[in-house]
């Protein structure tokens, strides 16, 4: 069997579903996180159409829905806290789904379920990054940060949006721009204490404040809530402070976030507290194609299509499989000496481009495009329009809101077909020799 060696970079989602794949087709799969360990903060994240059908096949249903995130819809309320519109999540599982989806999860644990699902097979190493790579003889030769190095067939760079994969694979070409496209359009993230109340239900509830300041809660366990804040106003004020400063990016928040009415400056009391505080700008990744030599992107590394899509974890699990699929496909023939083609990936890399760009083109269009919404005031007015669509909606029953609630199917796409990984989804593991397993 032509087996590959394959060291991916990064074990986030798209990371951990690659190794997932990798390893049950048998090749020998080396994961390097920078992070001291499985990195699993973050909050909500959901999973949409093809994502879905990806999860399912990967056997990965149940484990999920015992984690799942019990969210039963969104409302929006105004400044007195009273409901104006209310999209139910719509958990039959058919249909399109609303802003709440019939798979959503907290992020670390969904990371996890990969994490659980793929350790025994794959060698995991925490705590170090690639600090070089260079393609010599039919190989690529990495060192890594704690000084080792090690020589592998495929390089993966599924390390996120600001990804060093990304910027080391195109650093030497003339055009080396990178390819992160910022939106200027800051979000922070955070949980804090809230004991349910009684006759509280498991919802989202968001709220529009003058100056286009937007603020959403979602309640995911009794005791705890998620708390987003984002608006054009502190993306001014962020500007001026150094990225990364954590009490400096808390205290811009809670200025610009005071006094907005509703529970508001509770919240913002709760935040200086918090310790799971993550503030980021929101952009998108666009480049063509996704590889250079033995070196291929995957999931927000190579295709980041920004959280306003909510297609982020659907198209890295998407683009994981397909990935896997091709090298599947390819690196499983050998050539006329039995012996297994060394340039099987040139093949495999341009499949998983063409069959999957397609897909991802969808999703992007009109990311980063002047929004009808920039030049809105957001005064009393607006925020009056804004409820009534929005009551409108809910009770028509329309609910997806320009891009508040992605499409569920990709038009004319369709997820390819692998025997390779239907196979191996049902054979045990047990009849596979697997090197790198610890
Ligand atoms: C901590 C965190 C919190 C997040 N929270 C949210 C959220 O609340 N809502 C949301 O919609 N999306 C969130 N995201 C983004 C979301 O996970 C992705 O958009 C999507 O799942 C695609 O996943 P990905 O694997 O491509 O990227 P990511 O999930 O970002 O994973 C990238 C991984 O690569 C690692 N890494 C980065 N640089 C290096 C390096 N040089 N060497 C080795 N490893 C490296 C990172 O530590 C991370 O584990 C979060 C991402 C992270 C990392
Ligand atoms: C909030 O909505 C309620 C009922 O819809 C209304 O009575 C109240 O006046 C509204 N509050 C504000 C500040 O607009
Ligand atoms: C969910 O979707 C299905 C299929 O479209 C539909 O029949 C059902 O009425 C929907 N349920 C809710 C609560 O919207």
């Amino acid at each position: 069997m032509n087996h590959q060696k394959i060291l991916i970079s990064g074990a986030g989602i798209a990371g951990n579903a690659l190794a997932f794949w990798l390893s049950k087709l048998g090749h020998e799969v080396t994961v390097v996180e920078r992070f001291p360990g499985l990195r699993t903060s973050g909050l909500q994240i959901d999973l949409r159409g093809h994502g879905i059908e990806v999860l399912k096949r990967m056997g990965l249903e149940s484990a999920f829905r015992s984690k799942a995130a019990p969210e039963v819809g969104v409302q929006i309320v105004n400044s007195s806290g009273k409901r104006q519109a209310y999209f139910p999540a719509n958990k039959s599982g058919k249909g399109s789904q609303s802003f709440t989806s019939d798979y959503e999860i907290m992020r670390g644990d969904l990371c996890r379920i990969m994490y659980d699902a793929t350790k025994e097979r794959v060698k995991y190493i925490f705590g170090i990054s690639i600090e070089h790579f260079e393609e010599k003889h039919d190989e690529v030769e990495v060192r890594f940060s704690n000084g080792e190095t090690g020589r592998f067939d495929i390089l993966v760079g599924a390390d996120g949006q600001g990804s060093r994969t990304r910027s080391m694979m195109l650093g030497s070409s003339p055009d080396a721009v990178d390819w992160f496209h910022p939106l200027e359009e800051y979000v922070a993230y955070f949980t804090i204490p809230r004991e349910m109340e009684y006759g509280e239900e498991y919802i989202a509830t968001g709220y529009i404040a003058s100056g286009g300041r937007f603020v959403l809660t979602r309640r995911y366990s009794p005791h705890r809530v998620q708390v987003y804040l984002t608006g054009k106003a502190v993306t001014e004020r962020l500007k001026a402070i150094q990225k990364g400063d954590v009490y400096e990016e808390k205290k811009a928040f809670v200025e610009v976030f005071r006094g907005a009415g509703w529970v508001v400056d509770e919240l913002l009391e709760s935040l200086m507290e918090t310790d799971d505080f993550y503030c980021e700008t929101q952009g998108f990744v666009k480049l063509d194609p996704w590889y250079k030599g033995r070196v291929v992107l995957l999931g927000d590394a190579a295709y980041c299509p920004s959280a306003s899509t909510g297609m982020g974890t659907s198209s890295a699990i998407v683009g994981a499989y397909i990935l896997a699929g091709e090298i599947g496909t390819h690196c499983a023939a050998v050539d006329h000496q039995g012996e297994p083609s060394k340039d099987c990936h040139v093949a495999a890399f341009k499949a998983y481009d063409e069959k999957f760009r397609p897909f991802m083109n969808q999703i992007q269009k009109g990311v980063g495009d002047p929004s009808v919404f920039d030049n809105i005031q957001w005064g009393p007015f607006t925020i009056g329009a804004v409820h009534w669509v929005a009551w409108l909606a809910s009770c028509l029953r329309i609910d997806r809101l320009g891009r508040l609630f992605s499409d569920n199917q990709i038009k004319g796409w369709d997820l390819p077909e692998y025997e390779s990984l239907k196979s191996h989804t049902e054979t045990s593991r047990d009849d596979k020799v697997v090197e790198g397993e610890r």
